[in-house]
């Protein structure tokens, strides 16, 4: 079973589950369309444990290691975000 975790919590989610489930963690959300940017997220660890990157991810050039969780699911193991 795939988790979310943050240096604190953390949330068993299912396998091709949306990372909006990280809500519950802290993650702030706005459009939830890829297009504000208020849900960009680092990730600790875990980076390919999510969905490939969005065309709306990839038109906001993010850092590396952040990613738009309104637009990524997570597939499988943990994924730990850079949250308390
Ligand atoms: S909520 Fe707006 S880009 Fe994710």
């Amino acid at each position: 079973m795939p988790v979310i975790k943050t240096r604190s919590r953390q949330k068993n989610t299912i396998a091709g589950g949306s990372m909006e489930a990280a809500a519950e963690l802290g993650v702030l959300f706005g459009c939830f369309k890829g297009v504000c940017g208020k849900c960009a997220t680092t990730v600790l660890s875990g980076l390919n444990n999510l969905s490939a990157l969005t065309e709306e991810e990839a038109a906001m050039d993010l850092e590396p290691a952040r990613r738009l969780m309104c637009q990524c699911t997570i597939d499988k193991g943990t994924v730990k975000l850079d949250l308390d």
